[in-house]
């Protein structure tokens, strides 16, 4: 079943453009220029705020989705992991929405968390891989992601296509709240359309990230830094070198960096930067070059622009296709899942059942 790949997390990893495409198709109608759901039954345009619940690599899909929701519809999102929901007794208005996203749809948090919301009178929408699930039967408003089975525990194509949901989501929500005109539409789903070939163009990297698994595998600690959409990226690309490959790795929020973390930068230190050109890319380089100020070794994700403006900071850099800023996030996992896959096979390690870990986590 894994035809040519060592491991099911690189099949899974390589399967992305085809399985996004898959998804996307579901979501977009590119010649009429629209979005729309699968799932129409609910009227969007009376929804004033958005509450989104999951855990790991899901959640940080819903970070993203928080950037987008509120950028493009102006409704405000409140973000918990799953486990810390119910326990702080959140405020939940009565017929506003609560989103849920999870690959497999059996997580207990994340089910618990969906289960309260409905009883505090909230609508549930759920973004879910397994159609079959319980979060999938429960939900009102089911979002699908056509991923297809994902066996490695690392979470890879589901968390891309889970992304692509959320950003038709996003759009379709802008324009029932009248914040996205039709013209605007027909470009986001231009843009979504062409996220499967950027990933491609990200994914024909893969050699030279191999390369570069040395820089990252003898170190006992790595941190990832991003901006804006970037931030939850970096997040996702720190779990899954920590979770595959057992180094400690944390991402921040680059401009963070200053406040605490930066006394940890040494030369031993690699420091993973996501930076593509545009509004956060200045901002972002200098952090990076406070880092480099202080010996960290850094490896630098941008696009030609970026790269040959601040390249010359960094021991390595991946160079990614430039992209719209609603399909960058996407194309961004591409080069984090990559690096950790690589570190953890130069490390030996079991990639497809990382210790200690499962795949389906059904204990609260
Ligand atoms: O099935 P779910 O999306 O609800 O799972 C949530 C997390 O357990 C999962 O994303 C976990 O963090 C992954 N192993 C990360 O790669």
């Amino acid at each position: 079943e894994k035809g040519n790949y060592r491991h099911y997390m690189q099949k899974e990893i390589f399967e992305q453009p085809i399985v996004l495409a898959q998804t996307l198709q579901s979501y977009l109608r590119p010649y009429d220029g629209e979005i729309s759901l699968p799932d129409n039954r609910l009227e969007l345009s009376t929804i004033n705020r958005v509450t989104i619940v999951a855990c790991g690599t899901s959640f940080y899909a819903g970070m993203v989705a928080k950037y987008w929701i509120e950028r493009f519809a102006r409704v405000p999102v409140d973000i918990d992991v799953a486990s810390e929901f119910r326990y702080r007794d959140p405020i939940l208005v009565q017929g506003e929405l609560s989103l849920f996203i999870s690959q497999s749809g059996e997580t207990a948090d994340t089910l618990a968390a969906l289960r309260h919301a409905k009883e505090c009178g909230q609508v549930i929408a759920a973004v879910i891989n397994v159609p079959t699930s319980t979060m999938a039967r429960e939900a009102d408003l089911l979002l699908p992601t056509h991923a297809g089975p994902e066996i490695g525990v690392a979470s890879t194509k589901a968390f891309t296509c889970q992304l692509a949901v959320l950003a038709a989501f996003a759009a379709r929500l802008a324009r029932a709240k009248g914040m996205l005109s039709a013209e605007e539409e027909a470009e986001i789903v231009e843009h979504l359309q062409e996220a499967p070939e950027a990933m491609q163009q990200a994914l024909d990297h893969d050699d030279d990230i191999a390369s570069m698994a040395h820089l990252v595998s003898p170190a006992r600690d790595v941190l990832y830094l991003g901006r804006g959409p970037d931030y939850p990226l970096a997040l996702e690309g720190a779990l899954k070198l920590k979770e595959i490959s057992y180094i400690h790795a944390e991402g921040y929020a680059a401009g963070e960096m200053k406040h605490g973390p930066i006394a940890l930068i040494d030369d031993q230190v690699p420091v993973i930067c996501l930076a593509p050109s545009g509004p956060y890319f200045d901002k972002t380089v200098s952090n990076m070059q406070e880092v480099a100020a202080r010996g960290g070794k850094i490896i630098l994700i941008s696009d030609s622009e970026g790269i040959d403006e601040a390249g010359d900071d960094a021991i390595a850099t991946i160079e990614m296709p430039k992209a719209h800023p609603l399909i960058q996030p996407i194309v961004y996992a591409v080069p984090v899942q990559l690096l950790a896959y690589h570190v953890a096979v130069a490390k030996g390690t079991d990639v497809d059942q990382p210790r200690n870990l499962a795949k389906s986590v059904t204990v609260e």
